[in-house]
């Protein structure tokens, strides 16, 4: 094996997880900040096959790997299963989340405590930019499913497949 993984536990890494359908500038804003404080930052979409996404899991990845490829650190991949197991599997011991508002608190700090007693990873949040505090993937689906203007909100190559996907190009 070549690249960072190789070089073992030294090195400080750190997941980044979600559903990023799609990605948006307050998830890459997150991802970003993660990117200048970890050595290695796994963006990881969890797959939820209970729940039927806008742009297939494979089309998410591809999108991430495209918006995330300036940070030389970032890896991107899927997992079906528990993130924890995603990070004992790999020996991660951290997990890095935005927090948008005091709204996104309780869930937030339910899976941490959760995620920390199955397995003692620990979760590190970053406060979202304000810029960004209001952002979510399923607004940015809703409005631009309407033609209102997402452009400030996602990445370019984000807004050509929301276009794409929704008729609107
Ligand atoms: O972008 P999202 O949908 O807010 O991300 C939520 C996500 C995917 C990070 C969370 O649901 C998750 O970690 N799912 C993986 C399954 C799991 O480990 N569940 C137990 C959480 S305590």
């Amino acid at each position: 094996m070549t690249g960072p993984e190789s070089e073992g536990p030294q090195l400080r890494r750190a997941v980044c997880p979600g559903s990023f359908d799609p990605i948006t500038n307050g998830h890459l804003d997150i991802i970003a900040r993660a990117s200048s404080l970890y050595d290695v930052v796994h963006v990881v979409v969890m797959i939820n096959q209970a729940k039927q996404g806008l742009f297939t899991v494979d089309e998410r990845i591809e999108l991430i790997r495209q918006v995330t490829a300036e940070y030389g650190n970032v890896q991107v991949e899927a997992y079906h299963g528990l993130l924890v197991d995603y990070c004992k599997q790999r020996d991660i011991p951290a997990i890095v989340k935005g927090l948008r508002a005091v709204s996104d608190f309780d869930y937030e700090l339910q899976m941490a405590q959760m995620n920390n007693g199955l397995s003692g990873v620990e979760t590190l949040f970053i406060p979202t930019s304000p810029t960004y505090s209001f952002l979510s993937s399923s607004l940015v689906k809703e409005v631009a499913t309407w033609g209102g203007d997402i452009s400030h909100l996602v990445p370019p190559v984000v807004l050509e497949a929301l276009k794409e996907r929704l008729g609107k190009g």
